[in-house]
């Protein structure tokens, strides 16, 4: 990361997913980075995106200042769950949980990290959004709770981008659509389309975050460097 300062260090929040555990590897790999954290569900220290206290307890452990921060954690579907295709697949619980995961957690990630990224030096925090939470491009609708979390996740990012750069006027957030990618996640729904590979998602985004200005901070990307609409 060109734009960071030499030595700079990265954090990385679902270190153990498939496009996280891609950006914990290519940081490792740039000689700027002097460390590169991944914190999960199973780190030392660790986290649970619906346990405020273990988000706040990570933030206090872990000593000093990031300059990159990465939150790439999300949730989509399970055994139980898929995304709705009709209005008459809503469900109250369902709808609470992927507003936990995707939002929520996500916007916690911010309140108790944002401390920890120097105020007078640059920084970036990224959180991995997707393009299906822009309200703007929705022209097939469906799929409404992981798209109404991250569009809710859009504007806490905004939000925060707004409050911390009174404080630290340097500091870039952004929200990222990192392509449809060969995940876990993607998979059930994805499989016979074109995928990128984790591997070439990060590259892409770790390149838009390079190049994104304090100016821009707190607007949504997706991995071409095109701006998408809210
Ligand atoms: N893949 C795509 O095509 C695609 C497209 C658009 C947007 N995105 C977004 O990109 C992000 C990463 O997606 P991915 O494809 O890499 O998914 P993934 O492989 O399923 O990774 C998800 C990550 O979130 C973590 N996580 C889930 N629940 C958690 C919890 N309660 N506490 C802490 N961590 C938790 C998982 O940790 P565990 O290992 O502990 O479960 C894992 O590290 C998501 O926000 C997703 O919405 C992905």
């Amino acid at each position: 990361m060109q734009s960071l300062p030499e030595g700079y260090r990265a954090i990385v929040f679902g270190a153990t997913g498939g496009i996280g555990s891609a950006f914990v590897k290519h940081l490792g790999a740039d000689k700027r980075c002097s460390e590169i954290i991944g914190l999960s569900r199973s780190s030392r220290p660790s986290f649970d995106l619906r346990d405020e206290a273990s988000i706040q307890a990570a933030a206090e452990t872990l000593g000093g200042e990031f300059h990159l921060l990465i939150d790439a954690t999300g949730f989509l579907s399970d055994e139980m769950i898929a995304p709705e295709k009709s209005l008459r697949a809503l469900n109250a619980e369902t709808m609470a949980k992927l507003y936990e995961l995707n939002a929520i957690g996500p916007s916690l990630l911010m309140k108790h990290f944002s401390k920890r990224m120097p105020r007078n030096e640059r920084s970036l925090f990224a959180t991995l959004s997707a393009r299906v939470g822009s309200i703007g491009d929705n022209r097939l609708g469906g799929w409404y709770s992981y798209r109404a979390a991250k569009a809710a996740l859009n504007m806490m990012m905004k939000c925060t981008a707004i409050e911390v750069a009174r404080t630290r006027s340097q500091s870039v957030f952004a929200s990222l659509h990192p392509g449809t990618v060969v995940t876990s996640l993607s998979e059930p729904f994805a499989a016979n389309r074109e995928r990128l590979t984790p591997e070439q998602a990060t590259e892409y985004l770790l390149g838009v975050l390079d190049g994104l200005g304090p100016e821009e901070s707190g607007s949504f990307w997706d991995y071409r460097g095109n701006r998408i609409e809210w």
